[in-house]
Parts: structure tokens; C-alpha cells; sequence
């Protein structure tokens, strides 16, 4: 583990962020924090980097990867064309939590794209981050540093708890800020699609791209449609225990806990800091402030982690609007959750 505190400066000389910058060099992977989640980094033109990656995580090899950049020079190669409007998204978004699909260029590792005619791009808002980039002299393929299914990892234990015999090292950044992952889209012309709800708001992306030139992939909310980023067809951010949301009232969770004790379960609750007070179960877990939807999405991971140690039988969780950053959240919670919903 080699910590790195953000206000040490500069960061592309510290010692650990070298250290890791070797091991990249070497073609291993090792994780790093990023503002979202923890990732677990590669060289994206190398093979046999980029292999490590899927064998470290069990991810199926479908599933595409995100390359980080911490200059936009690095894109040459990377992309071959840059529509008009996913350079609005850039100048408005990077560094930040927002990856564009592109058409790829010819010298990123087929292994990244999964086959794929385009490639996920992003520049963290992280100085880490930044900083192991530049030292490393190559853009990094990284997917969350979780075990696939697993929920993200957002801080430098959760990377241990899954991978520490898996991978050299990791580059310890402290609590990530953001706690979901980017927002993915796709441009064509001036439509924006969003393929993966998170950091930035679809209401944020309309103030760049125009009210309307917005819309979300119809694959995400209908099972009708294939989803266009390969990675959100699986099941996801998954807790050991079964994990039902509730749609409704205080009351009515009570109510289906209360059954589920009296039959001799232990029984979690994943909750929010206004709510704590109010429920009885064997294990209550809060998410952040209901008052505060970002804080929610900071600690949702950490929660549902969380559950794993507690033993309990059952999880029954509170349901967020889907608007801002919520719609980020309830996507990760439905997946969590394996779609299951109980209404009131
Ligand atoms: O915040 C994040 O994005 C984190 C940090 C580490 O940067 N990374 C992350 O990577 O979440 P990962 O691999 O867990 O998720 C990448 C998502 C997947 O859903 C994948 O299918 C999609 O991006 N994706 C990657 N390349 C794509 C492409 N060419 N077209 C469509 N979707 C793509
Ligand atoms: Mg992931």
C-alpha cells in the first residue's frame, strides 16, 4: 500500500506515485484512487497489461474498459475523430466524472474496447490520479477496482478486502470524493445518450448540449432493448444477503421487517441519517443525508459493504427520487438489488 496525501506537492515526483508509475511501466496493474471510485490501472496499449486487468477483477472479457488521460494531447491515437459536441462535454466536464464513447484510434489495445469500433475516454478530477498518469507517460486502462459484481470500491481497504493477493499494490488517496462512478455517453451529431448514469447530472449535461439533445439509452430502464454499454447488463453492486428496496413509506419497511423478525430473521436496514432513529432492525446502515443526495452517493457503496460483515438474512432499503444525482444512485440500487421492488 503506498499512500499518497494530496497535499503533498508535487505529486508526479513523490515517491510512491514513482513507485506505482514502475510497476505500470512493467505492464502490471495496480489500483488508484480517481474522484469517483478506486480503479484498477494499466497501460491501455498493452496486451498483456489490459489482460492482467480482466484476470485480476474475474470480469468478462465483453465488458469494455475506460482509459484515463491527463492531457488532451494524449487523445491523439487514442480517438480518431472528436465530434463538436463531445468537445463542449470536455471543456465543460474535464477533469471530472463524465467518459465519452468515440470512435476508436489504432493504438489502443483491441482487449480495452472488447472488439468494439469505439473507446471510453475520461480525465479524472483527481491529482493522484493526474499526477500517476503523467509519471506513467501512457494513457491507463481502468475499471473499478472491485471484484466484478461486487460493489465499487471507494476507499484503499475495499480494494484490499478484493484484490489484495491479486494485484503488486495500491496507491491509497484516501475516501474517494463523488462515490458512484462517471456518467457514460455517446455523441452523434448533437444528441448526447447517456449510456451509464452518474457523477454529472443528465440536467447538467442539458445546460451544455441544449434542453432536449439529451436523452438517456432506452436499454437502461426497458428490457426490451439490449443496453448500449455492454457493462450494465449484469447484475452488479451486489451485498452477500438478499436486498429488496421498498417504494413507500417509513411505516410500511417497518411493517415488512417486523414480519421477517417475528419469523426469526436478522434483518438489515439500509437507511438514511434523517430515518435511523425511526427503524428497529437487527442491523441499521446509513447511506448519507436523505437532504442530501450527494452524500448519499458518497457512502452508498461503503453501505451496502458494510452489510457483508453484519450476517443478517435479509436487507430491505429506502428507495431516492430519481432527479440529479439520484438517478445515479437508484440505478446502482436497482442492480444491487437485482431489480427487486417492493411498492407500498
Ligand atoms: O468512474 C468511473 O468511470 C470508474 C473510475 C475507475 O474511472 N471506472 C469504471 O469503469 O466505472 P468500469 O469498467 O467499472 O465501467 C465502465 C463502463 C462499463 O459499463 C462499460 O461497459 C462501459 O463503461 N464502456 C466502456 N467502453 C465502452 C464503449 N466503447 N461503449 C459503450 N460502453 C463502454
Ligand atoms: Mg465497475
Amino acid at each position: 500500500r503506498w499512500t499518497v496525501d494530496k497535499t503533498e506537492q508535487p505529486l508526479t515526483t513523490h515517491p510512491h506515485v514513482i513507485q506505482a508509475s514502475l510497476w505500470i511501466k512493467k505492464n502490471e496493474v495496480i489500483a488508484i484512487p480517481t474522484e469517483t471510485v478506486y480503479g484498477l490501472a494499466g497501460n491501455a496499449k498493452s496486451d498483456e497489461a489490459i489482460s492482467r486487468i480482466f484476470e485480476a477483477k474475474g470480469r468478462p472479457s465483453d465488458n469494455p474498459l475506460i482509459v484515463h488521460i491527463s492531457e488532451r494531447s494524449q487523445l491523439e491515437g487514442l480517438v480518431s475523430s472528436i465530434p463538436e459536441t463531445a468537445k463542449k462535454l470536455m471543456n465543460t466536464f474535464w477533469p471530472g466524472p463524465l467518459t465519452i464513447v468515440l470512435p476508436k484510434g489504432d493504438e489502443v489495445s483491441e482487449k480495452v474496447t472488447a472488439g468494439l469500433s469505439t473507446v471510453a475516454v475520461r480525465m479524472p478530477d483527481h491529482d493522484i490520479a493526474l499526477a500517476l498518469i503523467e509519471a506513467s507517460g501512457v494513457p491507463l486502462a481502468a475499471p473499478s477496482a472491485n471484484l466484478s459484481g461486487k460493489p465499487s470500491p471507494t476507499t484503499a481497504d475495499h480494494v484490499y478486502e478484493d484484490l489484495k493477493s491479486r494485484i503488486p499494490g495500491i496507491v491509497d488517496g484516501g475516501s474517494t470524493g463523488v462515490g458512484v462512478e462517471s456518467t457514460v455517453v455517446e455523441c452523434a451529431n448533437d444528441l448526447v445518450t447517456i449510456l451509464r448514469p452518474g457523477g454529472v447530472t443528465l440536467e447538467e449535461l442539458e445546460k451544455v448540449a441544449g434542453f432536449g439533445h439529451v436523452v438517456v439509452d432506452p436499454g437502461l430502464e426497458n428490457e426490451k432493448h439490449a443496453p448500449k454499454s455492454p457493462g450494465m447488463k449484469y447484475t452488479h453492486y451486489a451485498p452477500d444477503a438478499p436486498f429488496v428496496l421498498v417504494d413507500g413509506s417509513p411505516e410500511f419497511l417497518q411493517g415488512l421487517v417486523d414480519k421477517e423478525r417475528e419469523a426469526g430473521r436478522k434483518i438489515g436496514i439500509l437507511t438514511t441519517e434523517e430515518r435511523m432513529d425511526f427503524y428497529k432492525a437487527d442491523c441499521l446502515i446509513p447511506a448519507g443525508k436523505r437532504s442530501n443526495p450527494e452524500t448519499v452517493a458518497q457512502h452508498l457503496y461503503e453501505a451496502l459493504r458494510a452489510f457483508n460483515e453484519a450476517n443478517v438474512d435479509q436487507i430491505f432499503g429506502e428507495v431516492f427520487p430519481k432527479e440529479g444525482v439520484g438517478v445515479a444512485i437508484m440505478n446502482r440500487l436497482e442492480k444491487s438489488a437485482g431489480g427487486h421492488i417492493v411498492k407500498e
